[in-house]
């Protein structure tokens, strides 16, 4: 009996660490986020007001790549991983662009979460991921067919990633994950002793 992929989903997975001017790169991004935790009233605000655990942009800066260089530099990085990534999954774009409307950072402070969600109005969605120290969430991602499933029985704890319900991806500083924007995802509890600090990102198609 033989058996093949359907209607795969992909999870796309690179890291800048071995870019020139990776280290001076990351570093400036580490500032640039805690400056902005530090600084942004307006951003600290949303946060206590929604529960926030750390420090997030989402809600209150649009303009990171202009604001400051190190997320420009990132920017014109994440473009081209953008742009591979269409060409991955097969997308017609017919003569129009994928481009980047949003850019945010997040700093998830010692056992902090972001719950299930996914990331509406846009194409392709991910994360460059700042500091990852010892104990930092992994990022979970869910089967988008798991609302379908309620009378399946659950999976080998041995069977391929790619039948797993979940999938648990662990990044590094300078790794980049891209994804379809409507797979469900979540970060579960930060159990580092420190922050950890991620630059989020969405693609729309104009
Ligand atoms: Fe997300």
């Amino acid at each position: 009996m033989t058996s093949r992929a359907l209607f795969v989903t992909r999870l796309f997975e690179t890291s800048l660490a071995a870019d020139k001017g990776f280290a001076a790169l990351n570093a400036d991004l580490a500032d640039a986020c805690r400056m902005l935790a530090d600084e942004d009233q307006a951003g600290r605000r949303w946060c206590k007001a929604n529960a926030y655990p750390g420090y997030t942009s989402y809600a209150s800066l649009d303009d990171l790549p202009t604001r400051v260089t190190a997320f420009s530099d990132l920017k014109r990085r994440l473009d081209k991983l953008a742009a591979a990534f269409a060409a991955e999954v097969a997308f017609d774009l017919k003569g129009r662009r994928l481009v980047m409307d949003s850019l945010w950072v997040n700093v998830l402070k010692p056992g902090g979460t972001h719950t299930s969600h996914i990331h509406p109005h846009s194409v392709i969605s991910g994360t460059y991921y700042v500091a990852t120290p010892p104990g930092a969430s992994a990022l979970k991602l869910e089967d988008p067919r798991l609302p379908m499933m309620m009378a399946a029985p659950g999976r080998h704890a041995e069977a391929p990633e790619d039948l797993q319900t979940f999938v648990y991806v662990a990044p590094a500083p300078g790794t980049v994950l891209l994804w379809e924007s409507w797979l469900r995802h979540e970060v579960p509890a930060n159990g580092a002793r420190s922050d950890r600090i991620s630059v989020s990102f969405n693609y729309a198609w104009k």
